[in-house]
Parts: C-alpha cells; structure tokens; sequence
C-alpha cells in the first residue's frame, strides 16, 4: 500500500520496464522447433514469464556486500519441461552471468534485454524435470516499473530492501518472472557480520563464518516471484508465535522509536481474525519488516514477510496481512486483474475495522461513494485500469472494496462470506481470473450479476444503478 507518493527517475543503473502495449504475445509459435517461448503473453508485461518449462523450485545463493553494492550469486532452479527444450529464457536483468548448466552439464547462453537465453547441451525432454544452475555477479539493477516507483533490490544505508511487485524479480535473480508459475524457495544470505538478512518462510539457519554471516531461509508453499524478497541491514530481529506459526519481526533501529514493533504485535490478532473469516492461514510463518527506506514510498505484502518502508499504521498491516489470502496464496493469472488482489485487501481492512469497533465497511464505502463524478476512480475503471503504469492507482485498492461491499449488500451477508470463504478454500495456494470470481459470485447467489461486475469494474463512469 503507498502512503507517499515517490517518483524518481535519476539513478545510475536503472532499468525501464517497457511501458507494454495491450499486445499479447502469441502462444508458443515455436513450440514445435523446441524453443520455449520469450513471455507469456501477460497484456502489461508480455515478456514476463516464458514458455515451456514449470518452475518447482528455486535455491537461491546470494552474497551481498553494501560496500560497493555488490552480489556474488547463484541460483539453482528445479523445472519440469512442458515441451522439449532446445532453447528456453529465464528473465534476468544486468549481472554478468559467468556460468550457466543444465542439468550440470555447461550450457550456451546470451543475453537480449531482459532475457537470458538458454541453450543446453541436452535438451530436456516434455514432461522430465530438469535443473538449471545460473552464476552471476555484479551491482543488481534497480527496477523503475511504469508507474515511476523503484523495486526491485533497492539499496539502503546499511543494505538493501528488497521488493518486486510487479517486475523487480529479474533485478536480482533469474526467474520466470510471472504470477501463475509458483514455486518453493530456499535461499542462503550471507552478508557481513552484524547484518540482518531476512528471506520468506522459516528460518533454518544462521551461521557465522570468517567476517560473515549466512542466513537460510526456507518457504515451502508455492510463491509467485514477486512476492520473494531478501530485504537485508542493521536489524533488530524478534520472533513470537501465532498459534503454532512462527512470526518473525525485524525493525530499523532508525524505526524502534516510532512504535515499529508495536505495531507489527497486532499480527497475531490479526492472522486470527482472518482466519476465523476467510479459512486458515495459508502459510508455516509469518512476519514482518520495517526498514527505514524513505525513497520507495509503499508497503508490500511479499509472501510471509510483508515489506514496510517506514512504521506502518496498523490499517497498512492488517492490509497486507489480508494480503497472504487474497494476493499470495489465491494469485492474479495476468496483471489487468490486480483488483483481486488489492480490491480484497482495502475490503479486509473495512472489514476489519467494522469488527473491531471502527467504521462500518457501509461507512467505508459511503466515503468512497462519496467522491465528485469526476474523479478518477470513477473514471478509471479498476477492472481495466488501461495500463501498467495506473496498476496501483486509487481505483484498484478504493473502487475495488466499494465493489465487494456493494455485492456483500446485494447479496446479503451470509452468501457474501461464504463466497469469500469458497474462492480462497477452492484457490489456495493457485491463480485465478475476474471471470472465475463472477463465476463463484453468481453459483452461490443464484442471482445474475454479469450486469453488477460490470458496472463496477469495466464502466468508466461512476454506478448510480446496480
Ligand atoms: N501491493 C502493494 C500493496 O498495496 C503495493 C505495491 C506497489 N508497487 C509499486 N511498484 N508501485 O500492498
Ligand atoms: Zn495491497
């Protein structure tokens, strides 16, 4: 979630995500010669992501030094072919790759923007699960998505804070960097002694060695890439428990003073309450960081370990707690549907306040609907924001709650959280579509709402009728 606007476009090395066009790459045209192809046809980033291959699982070896901002890395990724594979991209910005194999032999590789193209000795055959190991080293590339906004591993004074939603992945390691192919991650972190290096999922290890320490990290339910991270720095790391799952919490000592793990306590409580509303938490651990990383400007709810620039409010974190359902384990198959994921986290907190003694989510929406005729979320629609660069504009996060409250009012309340408790019981840990969520909303209901979704999500003018 942002709380300050931050543009910034002056930094030495930089990456522009193409601004895409609504053009979709046609699928796999290639398949047939074996080569997996370059994107997956996403309509805001069509060469995110590849063809031919399913990421199960990534090993990520990184070696991170502030000083000079630099990685020594290495990432091994375990894939089973959906075709024969002749050649087939992983997406990789900057580094220099220094070796790459397939299935440990030395494979041939090039480099064309954010592609690295791949050519094994050996091809792997549909349907055989393959390894691929990638070496690379150098000063990541910081990321500036369409909207303005850095991600990707952003340096801070004393390390790094790291966060990819939607394109920073490739800014730090090879990935085939869309939503729908999920994968497991463990990862190993050495900084220098004295730093805190945080990964997704549960902490295996910590292990000092000459001047250094290494950090493991295991997260073994399935992750789009975009929500990895491995935010590291001077950081003060408590761990607690709710209920049987462990929370990791690291704060900036630059943050302490402002209540940051105060506020981040509320987790426990939090996890709770949603799990009693929308079905069980759907990781092994949970967590938290605050860095003190002014320049990025928002919040974001990478998978177990949601990322705060600053202290957050406690409406930011049981935003991107509500995230960890809606967002992370029940995922957007292309990027245009991001109201699934922030539409749903903006509701959770109505909701959230509305069980807890604050404004009614009714309240909630009664502000929203307030707003003139005129402004943009009514004249941007948040089912079709029109392009990557308005993928996190007011519409999605305001309009898209005021769309699930105007239906909890359409079609009562108890059909209405039932059909939440059903889209994340039938799509945990998966990806889903607009078209899937109309389709739940209308079986349970039995009420047509084709016409309703439309006018809330697809009309660029403000519902008087629905
Ligand atoms: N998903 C985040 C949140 O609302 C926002 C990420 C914004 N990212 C960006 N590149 N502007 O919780
Ligand atoms: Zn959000």
């Amino acid at each position: 979630r942002r709380h300050v606007i931050s543009r910034r476009v002056t930094r030495a090395a930089v990456g522009v995500v193409a601004a895409a066009t609504s053009l979709v790459v046609a699928a796999p045209a290639t398949a047939a010669a074996g080569v997996g192809s370059p994107g997956l046809g996403d309509p805001y980033f069509p060469l995110a992501g590849n063809g031919g291959y399913d990421v199960r699982h990534y090993s990520l070896d990184l070696d991170y030094v502030r000083a000079g901002n630099h990685l020594d890395a290495s990432a091994t990724i375990t894939a089973r072919a959906t075709q024969d594979l002749r050649r087939f991209d992983l997406d990789l910005r900057g580094f220099t790759v220094t070796r790459v194999t397939v299935n440990l032999l030395p494979a041939s590789f090039t480099r064309d923007g954010q592609e690295l193209v791949i050519t094994p000795k050996v091809p792997p055959r549909r349907g055989k699960t393959f390894f691929v190991k990638v070496e690379y080293q150098g000063e990541p590339t910081e990321v500036i998505d369409p909207d303005g906004s850095s991600e990707g591993w952003v340096p801070t004074a004393d390390g790094a804070f790291v966060v990819n939603e939607p394109q920073g992945s490739p800014g730090w390691y090879p990935a085939n960097d869309n939503p729908r192919d999920k994968a497991t991650y463990d990862m190993a972190i050495t900084v220098p002694k004295g730093i805190t290096a945080i990964g997704n999922g549960r902490l295996l290890s910590r292990r000092d060695h000459g001047g250094k320490t290494t950090w493991r990290w295991y997260e073994d339910s399935p992750m789009a890439p975009y929500l990895a991270t491995a935010t590291n720095g001077v950081f003060e790391l408590r761990v607690s428990r709710a209920g049987r799952i462990p929370l990791y919490h690291a704060v900036d000592p630059a943050e302490v003073p402002e209540g940051a793990f105060d506020v981040l306590a509320i987790e426990a409580e939090v996890i709770e309450f949603f799990s009693d509303l929308y079905g069980p938490y759907p990781f092994s651990s949970g967590g938290g960081v605050v860095d003190h990383a002014p320049e990025v400007g928002y919040a974001l709810e990478s998978q177990t370990r949601s990322q705060y620039d600053s202290t957050p409010s406690a409406g930011t974190v049981v935003h991107e707690i509500a995230h960890q359902w809606f967002g992370n384990s029940v995922t957007l198959t292309v990027w245009p549907d991001i109201w699934l994921n922030e539409g749903f986290a903006t509701f959770s907190e109505w909701i959230y306040d509305e069980r807890h003694g604050g404004p009614t989510a009714q309240a909630s929406f009664d502000q929203v609907y307030a707003r003139p005729a005129t402004s943009s979320i009514w004249t941007r629609p948040p089912g079709n924001v029109g392009g990557p660069r308005f993928l996190f504009s007011g519409t999605v996060y305001d309009r898209g709650a005021a769309t699930l409250q105007a239906l909890r009012v359409k079609v009562g309340d108890r059909t209405f959280f039932r059909i939440l408790r059903e889209w994340y019981a039938h799509n945990r840990n998966g990806n889903v579509t607009t078209a899937d969520f109309v389709r739940l909303a209308e079986k349970r209901s039995g009420k047509r709402l084709d016409a309703f979704f439309d006018t809330w999500l697809y009309q660029p003018a403000k519902p008087t009728t629905w």
